[in-house]
């Protein structure tokens, strides 16, 4: 049942109009993001020239008649679609096409980054979550935090750029492999760029108490496998996907950032993988820089808390594929440097 008397969660979206859009609007508003008792104020932000398929969305959106969607609002504008946000996805942005690696979208989408972070800082709520899903998502939240660093406001820990994606992505193929439930795995962890570089780690990953890994095979077996299946297969999903679809996916896209929201809102028993602001704790563990927005393992507690998991254990080949994926983080910064 609806509590009428719990206040209204603003979530903005960015880039409402477009595909991943359509797959997200309708779900939040049904409660699946934030709970079936929760009401919802969306803030829907797209460009002016969407403005017309958005007012149609907005009609469909109407006429779900959805118990929990307390109002509407859509716009052009980004001080309307930020004002007192306490959610923000920022999904607007240009997809890639085939033949392109997310990293060739960098100028083209970089820049909305600027303007949209500074308008959270100035706008949203003080203890707002920033989710990017727009691609290179890594980079472009560190192109919004570092704009709303500047307006001087925001605590970067609310900025996330989203791998959970990737990490749902390796979930699958891991329960693919071991003929267990998707849902069983758990302490699965996506390293670094939302990229091709990205590293998915099962070493930690369980299933019902068994180690992952002990299912799987011995380690020269795990090792050929990791190496010339899984790595690639969840690396190169997103290209595989617009191979067969023509288009980039968006279902799949929508559901990992509600995944993302709901632990980071209201906490989870395992690993999550978030793109999270680096600080300099974590050169020495895991020889990742501070200053870049990385895939982490972290441990989201509820209540909007989260921490990145410390001190785990890094092997040689763990070591290496990290550093590549963090290098690639670094070469984007130093691409975008004049925005920062
Ligand atoms: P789409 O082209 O269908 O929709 C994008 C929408 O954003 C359009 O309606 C467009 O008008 C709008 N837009 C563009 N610039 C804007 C701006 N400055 N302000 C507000 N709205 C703006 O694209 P899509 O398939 O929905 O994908 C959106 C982004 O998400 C792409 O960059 C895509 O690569 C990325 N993506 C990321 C992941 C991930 O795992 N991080 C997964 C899938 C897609
Ligand atoms: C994905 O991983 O599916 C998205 O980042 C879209 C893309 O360009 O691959």
């Amino acid at each position: 049942m609806n509590n009428p008397y719990k206040k209204p969660v603003r979530i903005t979206i960015t880039g409402a109009a477009g595909q991943i859009g359509y797959q997200l609007l309708f779900r939040i508003a049904a409660g699946e993001m934030l709970g079936s008792n929760q009401p919802v104020i969306l803030q829907l932000l797209d460009l002016p020239q969407a403005q017309n398929a958005l007012k149609g969305v907005v009609m469909e959106l109407n006429d779900c008649a959805f118990p929990l969607l307390q109002k509407i609002i859509y716009t052009d504008n980004l001080e309307t679609a930020f004002k007192d946000s306490d959610i923000c996805l920022l999904v607007g942005a240009r997809p890639r096409s085939a033949g392109m690696e997310r990293s060739d979208l960098l100028a083209a989408n970089g820049k909305i980054f600027i303007a949209q972070g500074e308008a959270i800082a100035k706008y949203a709520k003080e203890n707002v979550k920033v989710l990017v899903v727009g691609n290179p998502a890594n980079t472009n939240a560190l192109i919004a935090l570092s704009a709303a660093k500047k307006v001087g406001r925001t605590n970067p820990k609310n900025y996330h750029a989203m791998l959970r994606l990737d990490h749902n992505r390796a979930a699958f193929q891991l329960s693919q492999k071991i003929s267990r439930p998707v849902g069983s795995i758990k302490n699965l962890i996506v390293w670094g760029n939302h990229s091709p570089t990205m590293y998915a780690d099962y070493r930690f990953a369980e299933t019902f108490g068994d180690k992952v890994s002990d299912l799987i095979g011995n380690a020269e077996e795990i090792h050929a496998w990791n190496e010339n299946y899984f790595l690639n297969k969840v690396g190169q999903r997103g290209a595989e996907i617009i191979a067969a679809r023509g288009l980039s996916s968006a279902a799949s896209a929508a559901n990992a950032a509600m995944n993302h929201i709901r632990d980071w809102v209201y906490g989870a028993e395992d690993f999550c993988t978030m793109g999270v602001f680096t600080d300099n704790s974590l050169q020495a563990m895991y020889g990742i820089p501070a200053g870049i927005v990385c895939g982490l393992p972290c441990i989201c507690s509820g209540n909007g808390n989260f921490e990145i998991v410390k001190n785990l254990e890094i092997d040689e080949f763990s070591k290496q594929k990290i550093a590549i994926s963090v290098q690639e983080l670094l070469s984007e910064k130093q691409m975008i440097s004049d925005m920062l």
